[in-house]
Protein backbone atom coordinates (compact mmCIF):
# COMPACT_ATOMS: atom_id res chain seq x y z
CA UNK A 1 0.00 0.00 0.00
CA UNK A 2 1.55 3.42 -0.77
CA UNK A 3 1.09 6.38 1.83
CA UNK A 4 0.06 10.37 1.30
CA UNK A 5 0.97 12.61 4.26
CA UNK A 6 -1.57 15.53 3.92
CA UNK A 7 0.42 18.56 5.05
CA UNK A 8 -1.49 21.72 3.79
CA UNK A 9 -3.26 23.77 5.13
CA UNK A 10 -2.94 27.23 6.97
CA UNK A 11 -2.26 26.43 10.13
CA UNK A 12 -4.50 29.69 11.54
CA UNK A 13 -4.78 28.15 15.18
CA UNK A 14 -1.37 28.70 15.42
CA UNK A 15 -0.41 32.19 14.24
CA UNK A 16 2.25 33.76 15.09
CA UNK A 17 3.74 30.36 14.42
CA UNK A 18 2.82 29.57 10.92
CA UNK A 19 3.27 33.01 10.15
CA UNK A 20 5.94 32.70 7.80
CA UNK A 21 6.84 28.51 8.07
CA UNK A 22 4.41 25.50 7.80
CA UNK A 23 2.48 24.38 10.78
CA UNK A 24 4.07 20.20 10.08
CA UNK A 25 7.75 22.49 10.28
CA UNK A 26 7.16 23.45 13.46
CA UNK A 27 8.55 21.25 16.59
CA UNK A 28 7.39 18.25 17.94
CA UNK A 29 10.01 17.66 21.14
CA UNK A 30 12.93 17.58 19.42
CA UNK A 31 11.58 16.71 15.47
CA UNK A 32 9.68 18.68 13.06
CA UNK A 33 6.61 17.57 12.84
CA UNK A 34 6.08 15.80 9.49
CA UNK A 35 8.30 13.21 10.67
CA UNK A 36 6.12 11.34 13.16
CA UNK A 37 3.31 11.12 10.74
CA UNK A 38 6.22 9.90 8.35
CA UNK A 39 7.68 7.10 10.86
CA UNK A 40 3.95 6.15 11.64
CA UNK A 41 3.73 5.01 7.67
CA UNK A 42 7.56 3.56 8.04
CA UNK A 43 6.22 1.08 11.17
CA UNK A 44 3.16 -0.12 9.41
CA UNK A 45 6.15 -1.26 6.43
CA UNK A 46 4.93 1.45 3.87
CA UNK A 47 7.67 2.24 1.45
CA UNK A 48 6.09 4.89 -1.19
CA UNK A 49 5.09 8.35 0.01
CA UNK A 50 3.52 11.20 -1.33
CA UNK A 51 3.58 14.60 0.72
CA UNK A 52 0.96 17.43 0.31
CA UNK A 53 1.68 20.49 1.13
CA UNK A 54 0.72 24.19 0.24
CA UNK A 55 2.18 26.66 -1.86
CA UNK A 56 5.40 28.74 -0.51
CA UNK A 57 6.86 25.92 1.51
CA UNK A 58 6.84 23.09 -0.46
CA UNK A 59 10.25 23.58 -1.27
CA UNK A 60 11.39 23.21 2.59
CA UNK A 61 9.47 19.89 3.07
CA UNK A 62 11.79 18.72 -0.23
CA UNK A 63 15.12 20.11 1.52
CA UNK A 64 14.29 18.50 5.24
CA UNK A 65 13.38 15.23 3.92
CA UNK A 66 14.90 15.20 -0.09
CA UNK A 67 14.15 11.73 -1.75
CA UNK A 68 13.85 9.59 1.38
CA UNK A 69 16.69 7.40 0.55
CA UNK A 70 18.38 8.70 4.17
CA UNK A 71 14.63 6.31 5.82
CA UNK A 72 14.00 4.30 3.40
CA UNK A 73 11.15 5.04 1.26
CA UNK A 74 10.66 6.88 -1.73
CA UNK A 75 9.05 10.61 -1.49
CA UNK A 76 7.01 11.87 -3.91
CA UNK A 77 5.98 15.93 -3.75
CA UNK A 78 2.49 17.23 -4.64
CA UNK A 79 1.41 20.93 -3.63
CA UNK A 80 -2.11 22.65 -3.44
CA UNK A 81 -2.63 25.75 -4.46
CA UNK A 82 -5.17 27.06 -1.43
CA UNK A 83 -6.06 25.62 1.25
CA UNK A 84 -9.34 24.01 -0.12
CA UNK A 85 -9.58 21.31 2.37
CA UNK A 86 -8.17 17.76 3.55
CA UNK A 87 -10.31 15.51 0.51
CA UNK A 88 -8.82 18.45 -2.42
CA UNK A 89 -5.67 17.52 -1.16
CA UNK A 90 -6.06 13.90 -1.33
CA UNK A 91 -7.99 14.09 -4.34
CA UNK A 92 -4.00 15.70 -6.23
CA UNK A 93 -3.01 11.97 -5.58
CA UNK A 94 -5.19 10.28 -7.72
CA UNK A 95 -1.86 9.21 -10.57
CA UNK A 96 0.17 8.58 -7.57
CA UNK A 97 -2.04 5.95 -6.28
CA UNK A 98 -2.15 3.91 -9.49
CA UNK A 99 -5.70 2.48 -8.31
CA UNK A 100 -4.27 0.82 -5.07
CA UNK A 101 -5.84 1.35 -1.36
CA UNK A 102 -3.78 4.23 -0.12
CA UNK A 103 -3.04 5.25 3.71
CA UNK A 104 -3.87 8.61 4.54
CA UNK A 105 -2.26 10.59 7.17
CA UNK A 106 -2.84 14.11 8.67
CA UNK A 107 0.37 15.78 8.86
CA UNK A 108 -0.51 16.62 12.28
CA UNK A 109 -2.08 13.52 14.04
CA UNK A 110 0.71 12.13 16.43
CA UNK A 111 0.72 8.09 17.99
CA UNK A 112 1.64 6.02 20.23
CA UNK A 113 0.95 2.75 17.74
CA UNK A 114 0.30 2.98 13.98
CA UNK A 115 -3.09 2.00 13.23
CA UNK A 116 -3.47 -1.48 12.71
CA UNK A 117 -4.83 -1.68 9.07
CA UNK A 118 -4.12 -5.72 8.47
CA UNK A 119 -7.73 -6.43 8.86
CA UNK A 120 -8.55 -3.67 5.50
CA UNK A 121 -10.93 -5.24 3.12
CA UNK A 122 -12.16 -3.52 0.68
CA UNK A 123 -13.65 0.48 0.81
CA UNK A 124 -12.77 2.90 3.66
CA UNK A 125 -11.87 1.67 7.04
CA UNK A 126 -11.40 4.67 9.64
CA UNK A 127 -9.91 4.85 13.12
CA UNK A 128 -11.90 6.13 16.60
CA UNK A 129 -10.38 7.54 20.04
CA UNK A 130 -12.61 8.80 23.08
CA UNK A 131 -11.98 12.31 23.45
CA UNK A 132 -12.68 15.10 26.17
CA UNK A 133 -13.01 17.69 23.55
CA UNK A 134 -15.19 15.82 20.78
CA UNK A 135 -16.63 19.18 19.26
CA UNK A 136 -12.93 19.47 17.51
CA UNK A 137 -13.54 16.80 15.45
CA UNK A 138 -15.51 14.65 13.46
CA UNK A 139 -17.47 12.73 15.36
CA UNK A 140 -18.89 8.83 15.26
CA UNK A 141 -22.25 8.00 16.01
CA UNK A 142 -22.04 3.85 16.55
CA UNK A 143 -25.18 1.78 16.39
CA UNK A 144 -25.72 -1.48 19.22
CA UNK A 145 -23.23 -3.64 16.76
CA UNK A 146 -20.73 -0.94 17.05
CA UNK A 147 -20.75 0.02 13.19
CA UNK A 148 -20.37 3.48 12.49
CA UNK A 149 -23.93 5.34 11.41
CA UNK A 150 -22.81 8.14 10.96
CA UNK A 151 -20.18 10.84 10.95
CA UNK A 152 -20.66 14.80 12.08
CA UNK A 153 -17.85 17.38 11.27
CA UNK A 154 -17.18 19.63 14.61
CA UNK A 155 -20.97 18.94 16.15
CA UNK A 156 -21.90 21.74 18.46
CA UNK A 157 -23.50 19.09 20.84
CA UNK A 158 -21.56 15.91 19.85
CA UNK A 159 -23.32 12.64 20.05
CA UNK A 160 -20.40 10.54 21.29
CA UNK A 161 -16.71 11.09 22.33
CA UNK A 162 -15.18 9.45 19.39
CA UNK A 163 -13.52 11.15 17.69
CA UNK A 164 -12.53 10.31 14.07
CA UNK A 165 -9.01 10.53 14.12
CA UNK A 166 -6.36 11.74 11.22
CA UNK A 167 -5.50 8.45 9.54
CA UNK A 168 -7.99 6.61 6.75
CA UNK A 169 -7.65 3.97 4.21
CA UNK A 170 -9.56 4.20 0.94
CA UNK A 171 -9.80 2.25 -2.24
CA UNK A 172 -9.23 3.63 -5.35
CA UNK A 173 -13.19 5.01 -5.50
CA UNK A 174 -12.18 7.57 -3.42
CA UNK A 175 -10.65 9.37 -5.71
CA UNK A 176 -14.07 9.79 -8.25
CA UNK A 177 -15.79 10.41 -4.50
CA UNK A 178 -14.32 13.47 -4.16
CA UNK A 179 -15.78 14.41 -7.70
CA UNK A 180 -18.31 14.82 -6.56
CA UNK A 181 -18.02 16.44 -3.34
CA UNK A 182 -19.35 20.16 -2.60
CA UNK A 183 -16.98 22.52 -0.34
CA UNK A 184 -18.92 23.19 3.16
CA UNK A 185 -19.51 26.12 5.29
CA UNK A 186 -15.90 26.35 5.73
CA UNK A 187 -15.22 26.63 1.95
CA UNK A 188 -13.19 23.11 2.23
CA UNK A 189 -13.75 19.81 0.71
CA UNK A 190 -14.35 17.99 4.07
CA UNK A 191 -12.84 14.02 4.53
CA UNK A 192 -15.96 13.49 6.53
CA UNK A 193 -18.04 13.71 3.44
CA UNK A 194 -16.05 11.07 2.06
CA UNK A 195 -16.72 9.06 5.05
CA UNK A 196 -20.16 9.56 4.74
CA UNK A 197 -21.03 8.40 1.25
CA UNK A 198 -18.45 5.11 2.44
CA UNK A 199 -21.18 4.76 5.20
CA UNK A 200 -23.95 5.37 3.01
CA UNK A 201 -22.15 2.49 0.61
CA UNK A 202 -21.87 0.41 3.77
CA UNK A 203 -18.07 -0.24 3.24
CA UNK A 204 -16.76 1.44 5.97
CA UNK A 205 -14.90 -0.47 9.08
CA UNK A 206 -14.21 1.51 11.91
CA UNK A 207 -11.13 0.26 15.09
CA UNK A 208 -10.77 2.21 18.18
CA UNK A 209 -7.22 2.72 18.49
CA UNK A 210 -4.90 1.67 21.36
CA UNK A 211 -2.53 3.81 22.82
CA UNK A 212 -2.33 8.11 22.96
CA UNK A 213 -3.44 10.23 20.11
CA UNK A 214 -3.44 14.08 19.76
CA UNK A 215 -3.65 16.24 16.78
CA UNK A 216 -0.76 19.24 16.98
CA UNK A 217 -2.84 22.23 15.75
CA UNK A 218 -3.54 24.22 18.83
CA UNK A 219 -1.40 25.17 21.20
CA UNK A 220 -2.68 23.23 23.83
CA UNK A 221 -2.14 19.87 21.58
CA UNK A 222 1.17 21.60 20.07
CA UNK A 223 2.48 21.52 23.41
CA UNK A 224 1.05 17.99 24.66
CA UNK A 225 2.29 16.58 21.82
CA UNK A 226 5.49 17.68 22.66
CA UNK A 227 4.97 16.31 26.51
CA UNK A 228 3.24 12.90 24.88
CA UNK A 229 6.61 12.17 23.23
CA UNK A 230 8.88 13.23 25.37
CA UNK A 231 7.73 11.21 28.01
CA UNK A 232 7.23 8.21 25.96
CA UNK A 233 10.92 6.94 26.23
CA UNK A 234 10.68 4.39 23.03
CA UNK A 235 13.46 4.79 20.65
CA UNK A 236 12.05 6.21 16.90
CA UNK A 237 13.77 5.72 14.23
CA UNK A 238 14.03 9.06 12.19
C1 LIG B 1 -9.63 17.18 10.54
C2 LIG B 1 -10.90 16.46 10.10
C3 LIG B 1 -11.64 15.88 11.30
C4 LIG B 1 -10.71 15.00 12.12
C5 LIG B 1 -9.42 15.76 12.50
C6 LIG B 1 -8.40 14.84 13.14
O1 LIG B 1 -9.97 18.35 11.23
O2 LIG B 1 -11.71 17.36 9.37
O3 LIG B 1 -12.74 15.13 10.87
O4 LIG B 1 -11.38 14.56 13.28
O5 LIG B 1 -8.81 16.35 11.33
O6 LIG B 1 -7.22 15.51 13.50
P1 LIG B 1 -9.04 19.68 11.21
O7 LIG B 1 -8.05 19.47 12.32
O8 LIG B 1 -8.38 19.74 9.89
O9 LIG B 1 -9.96 20.82 11.46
Amino acid sequence: MKGIILAGGTGSRLMPLTKVTNKHLLPIYDKPMIYYPLQTLIDLDIKEVMIVSGRGHAGHFLELLGSGAEVGVKLSYAVQEKAGGIAEALGLCEDFAEKDPVCVILGDNIFENPPQIKSYKKGAMIFLKEVGDARRFGVATLDKNKRVVKIVEKPVHPETNYAVIGFYVYDNEVFKIIKTLKPSARGELEITDVNNEYIKRKILQAEVIKGYWTDAGTFETLFRASELIRGNGKKKNL
